[in-house]
C-alpha cells in the first residue's frame, strides 16, 4: 500500500471519531478509543496481521517473521489526542506502520524478525493528567498507584479500564518481554517548525526533551466583590496570575526551557464573587533534566512565596514526570540513509513534544521519523501534512524495513 491517498484517508476516517460533537478530542479508554480501535484493528488484520488488546487498552498487531522465534520490531504511535485536536498528531505514525506491513504482507514477504504495530491507548494523558499511560504498561513501568487517579467525572483509572474491556488488576500482564525486543521505530509529525524552514520533508530525532507535569492550588476566601475592600481580599485567582507570570518569565530567561499553564479554574466562578480558590496545571520541559528540575524547584518556592504574602494556602504536586532520552543511533543511522535517498540532506533534530518513544527507550532501542507539518502547528485543528510528505516517509519506513532486515541478517547469520 504506497498510495499516500489511501492513508491520508485512513487518517480522515479516524478524525472523524470523537467524544465531542465538533471538535476532535479522544481520550483515554472512552468509547471513541473502542471506536478507533475497531477501525484501527480491522487495517492491522487487512495488513495481515493477528491482533490483540493488552489489559491496558493498547491494540497490537503481530506479523510473523520468517520463523516463530522470531524477535520483533515495533513500529507503533498513539490513537488518543489532545481536545480539541489536530488529526495527524499520533494516527498518522500508526497508520504509517500498518501500511508498511500491509506492503510486505501484499508481497509475501516475511523478514528475519517480526514486527509488532503498536497503537497506544494513552500518550496525551488528557484525561489522568498523568501522559504515557500505553507506552508505560507496554514497557513494563506503570505505576499501578496512578490506577486510583479521578478523572474530572470523579472516575477512577481502574474503573475506565474495566468499563473499557481492559484488566486493571493485570496491567502488568501487559508488559513486553524486552528481550524479545529489536527496537520501536515511531513515524510522528514534526509539531514545531524546523523542517519547513529548512525546506525539508524528513528528519530523525536525536533525543526527546524531559517534562514535568504539576498541579497547583491556591485556596483564599471567596467574597463579595462589591464590598471587600481590596487589601481585605484573598483572591486565589490573583496569585494564580503572579504564579503564571513567574513561569513565563522564568522560561524566557532560560534557554531551551518553555513553561505553559494550559488549564486553569477558579471557583466559585461568578462575575460578582471573588475567586476563592484556583485550580492549575504546569507543564515544563528540557533537554537537560537538571534544568527542568532546578526551574520546578525554583517555581515551587515562587508559589509557596506567593500564598503567604497574599495570606492564602497552597499546593504543589508533580504529576507526571518523564527524563529526557537519546534516540538510539543505529535505528537513527538506517532511518538516516533511507532519507538520503530521497532528499538531499537527513537533518537530525531534537523533539520538544513527549512521544511514547520516550517510554519505550527505556527498554530498547527507539528511534522517530519525523514528519514535517504546515507551519509547525501541532495541538490544533489546523496540523496538516502534505501527501507528498507522506509518500515519503512511507518510502522511508519501507526501506529502513529492509536495510533491517539486511542488518540483522548480518549480525546473525540469518
Ligand atoms: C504530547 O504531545 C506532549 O508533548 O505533551
Ligand atoms: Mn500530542
Ligand atoms: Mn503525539
Amino acid at each position: 500500500m504506497n498510495d499516500p491517498k489511501e492513508i491520508m484517508r485512513r487518517v480522515n476516517a479516524l478524525a472523524k471519531i470523537s467524544e465531542e460533537a465538533d471538535r476532535l478530542t479522544r481520550t483515554f479508554t472512552s468509547p471513541a478509543m473502542r471506536q478507533a480501535n475497531q477501525l484501527a484493528a480491522g487495517w492491522l488484520r487487512q495488513a495481515g496481521m493477528k491482533v490483540r488488546r493488552d489489559a491496558i487498552g493498547n491494540l497490537i498487531g503481530h506479523y510473523a517473521g520468517e520463523n516463530p522465534r522470531s524477535k520483533i520490531l515495533l513500529l507503533g504511535s498513539h490513537l488518543d489526542t489532545v481536545r480539541d485536536a489536530g488529526k495527524f498528531d499520533g494516527p498518522l505514525g500508526v497508520v504509517l506502520a500498518i501500511a508498511c506491513v500491509e506492503n510486505l504482507h501484499r508481497r509475501k514477504i516475511r523478514l528475519p524478525f517480526a514486527i509488532e504495530v503498536v497503537a497506544f491507548a494513552d500518550e496525551e494523558g488528557v484525561r489522568y493528567q498523568t501522559a504515557y499511560l500505553g507506552s508505560k504498561a507496554f514497557a513494563g513501568c506503570f505505576d499501578p498507584k496512578d490506577l486510583r487517579r479521578k478523572d474530572a467525572g470523579g472516575i477512577s483509572m481502574a474503573s475506565a479500564i474495566e468499563n473499557f474491556g481492559g484488566d486493571a488488576a493485570k496491567i502488568k500482564s501487559a508488559a513486553t518481554d524486552p528481550k524479545q525486543l529489536i527496537g520501536y521505530v515511531e513515524a510522528h509529525i514534526e509539531q514545531g517548525p524546523v523542517l519547513e524552514e529548512k525546506n525539508l520533508a524528513l528528519g530523525t530525532v536525536t533525543a526527546i526533551a524531559g517534562q514535568t507535569r504539576a498541579k497547583i492550588i491556591f485556596k483564599g476566601r471567596a467574597g463579595h466583590a462589591g464590598t471587600t475592600p481590596m487589601d481585605l481580599r484573598k483572591d486565589a485567582l490573583c496569585a494564580a496570575a503572579e504564579l503564571i507570570m513567574a513561569a513565563e518569565n522564568l522560561a524566557r530567561k532560560t534557554d531551551g526551557l518553555v513553561a505553559t499553564v494550559g488549564q486553569i479554574h477558579a471557583g466559585p466562578g461568578a462575575v460578582n464573587v471573588i475567586p476563592g480558590e484556583a485550580h492549575l496545571s504546569l507543564d515544563v520541559r528540557h533537554v537537560k533534566d537538571s534544568t527542568r528540575h532546578a526551574a520546578l524547584q525554583r517555581l515551587g518556592q515562587t508559589a509557596l512565596k506567593i500564598a503567604r504574602k497574599r495570606g492564602l494556602k497552597s499546593h504543589f504536586e508533580i504529576v507526571h514526570e518523564a527524563s529526557s532520552v537519546a534516540c538510539s543511533t543505529t535505528l537513527s543511522g538506517l532511518l538516516g540513509k533511507a532519507i538520503l535517498r530521497r532528499q538531499k540532506k537527513w537533518l537530525q533534530l531534537p523533539s520538544g513534544a513527549g512521544h511514547d518513544a520516550a517510554v519505550m527507550a527505556k527498554i530498547c532501542p527507539a528511534a522517530m521519523l519525523f514528519i514535517r507539518c504546515k507551519e509547525g502547528v501541532s495541538h490544533h485543528p489546523s496540523e496538516s501534512v502534505k501527501a507528498a510528505d507522506v509518500k515519503l516517509a512511507l518510502g522511508v519506513m519501507n526501506d529502513f524495513l529492509q536495510m533491517a532486515a539486511e542488518k540483522y541478517r548480518q549480525i546473525h547469520g540469518v
